[in-house]
């Protein structure tokens, strides 16, 4: 127990039990180790501990991670609130009294407050590492795909024909966006708040830059009431998982529906696919579904600790600790679900005749035509009105754009000439598209090399 002083009877096992934050925190206890190292450090330049006290501390500190790690000591919840009162008591059993000059002049307000913005930073580095394999292997996809016609959709109807890679690409640039969203983070964390104490710093003369430079900061934070109780930056990360976790989210309902026997435009691999217990003949999208359900989840987790923090008088309060479990759970969930989804595409096999034959002579084309009638010099309202009825009378014909000649089109409007025609020409669609960053092969092109100037 850390504080034991003024108190007569020991905390109640039930109220031990519901305060502990050991199961969760333990996460922490790496980064717990590097801070209580680099303060061991400076209390022996400021010459509170002595240099041999300071190396008793350090090896005993490494010796506990080296203990974790293989798994020789565990933090029991039954007897530690917290992974830092586990590590202390630790300590005292390694190396003795000497245990006890490591907190001098910390207090596990300031102390927690470094371990979290510690793992954030790390975090952020482990899932733009996730991002990028991510982007790579779309990359990859993409280049196989600049000329494999797919159906675009709005409103989840037929829009316009696009390439495979095309619409691949589009969740680059959303990986992208989530990517710059963790690397502002990290270089925000650039602020230590090791040395606020509990709240308003300390007597004694504890050398914040010094901390703050051995644990990879610029500097110490400038307000200590502010540090020990500023969550900003878990609420940063929690909602940058949540963006990123619906980014993936859309992508799994895109596979789930393409993988139906009514589109069959995606082929699951089997080792991301599950059976049902009762049908033989299904392969479910379960790791599609799980991330989609995930992230409704993780979502929930931002709401939860913003809820926490919104009405936290300063400085410190107990509240903070629920912070543990949204943060952990939002981190480890987001960062399996951008692994899952990796894997899942990597493996996946696209139906490339299956889109081809879904595009032949369907009206995905009405737009080009449309444009067509715009360089003849018709207003686009009209051009619209034209190509509508075209549609129409097709239709009632039971024809379709493949089917239909020049006659079809001339009954409707006199304007339509032998060229008109080359406009219902699917493979060529594509590159009729001039753009910058439309579907045109060339574009596309541009933009795979682009990112793999950057990513590779
Ligand atoms: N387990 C606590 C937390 O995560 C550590 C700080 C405890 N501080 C205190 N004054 N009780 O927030």
């Amino acid at each position: 127990m850390l504080w034991g002083g003024r108190f007569k009877e020991m905390l109640d096992k039930k109220a031990l039990n519901f305060s502990s934050s050991l199961k969760y925190d333990i996460n922490l206890l790496h980064e717990d180790i590097e801070g209580s190292i680099a303060h061991a450090q400076m209390l022996s330049s400021i010459n509170i501990l002595t240099k041999g006290e300071a190396q008793k501390i350090i090896s005993g500190l490494k010796q506990i991670s080296e203990e974790w790690e293989n798994k020789s000591w565990q933090a029991d919840p039954d007897k530690f609130e917290d992974v830092h009162s586990a590590v202390e008591s630790r300590l005292y059993e390694l190396i003795g009294e000497t245990a006890g000059k490591l907190h001098t002049g910390r207090s596990r307000n300031d102390q927690v407050a470094l371990d979290l913005t510690l793992w954030v930073k790390k975090r952020c580095s482990l899932i733009i590492n996730l991002i990028i394999e991510f982007q790579k292997t779309l990359l990859e996809k993409s280049s196989l795909h600049l000329n494999t016609l797919i159906p675009g959709y709005t409103h989840l109807q037929r829009a316009q024909p696009i390439s495979l890679a095309f619409h691949l690409l589009a969740y680059v640039e959303m990986l992208e966006r989530d990517k710059t969203r963790f690397e502002f983070l990290k270089n925000n964390l650039s602020q230590s708040p090791l040395g606020s104490g509990a709240l308003a710093g300390s007597t004694l003369p504890l050398d914040r830059n010094l901390t703050a430079e051995k644990l990879g900061f610029d500097s110490p934070t400038g307000n200590s009431l502010d540090s020990v109780s500023n969550r900003d930056f878990i609420l940063d990360f929690l909602h940058s998982c949540s963006v990123g976790m619906m980014h993936l989210s859309r992508l799994s309902e895109e596979i789930i529906i393409w993988s139906t026997s009514e589109w069959n435009f995606i082929k699951l691999s089997d080792s991301y696919t599950t059976g049902s217990s009762l049908m033989p003949q299904k392969k479910n999208p379960d790791m599609a579904e799980l991330i989609r359900g995930k992230t409704g989840r993780v979502y929930g987790n931002y709401i939860s600790f913003s809820s926490t923090m919104k009405s936290l008088p300063l400085s410190y309060n107990r509240d903070l600790q629920e912070d543990k479990e949204p943060l952990f759970d939002s981190s480890f969930t987001y960062e399996d679900s951008l692994e899952i989804m990796n894997r899942m595409i990597s493996t996946a096999e696209f139906n490339i005749e299956r889109f081809t034959k879904e595009l032949q002579g369907d009206f995905s084309l009405s737009t080009d035509l449309a444009d067509w009638l715009v360089n003849k010099g018709i207003p686009f309202r009209e051009a619209h009105k034209i190509v509508g009825n075209v549609v129409a009378k097709l239709e009632s014909d039971g024809k379709n754009f493949n089917t239909a000649n020049l006659e079809d089109l001339r009954s409707v409007s006199e304007i339509f000439d032998e060229s008109s025609l080359k406009c219902l020409d699917m493979q060529s669609s594509l590159e009729k598209k001039i753009t910058l960053g439309s579907p045109n092969p060339q574009h596309v092109k541009d933009r795979i090399d682009f990112w793999t100037k950057k990513l590779f």
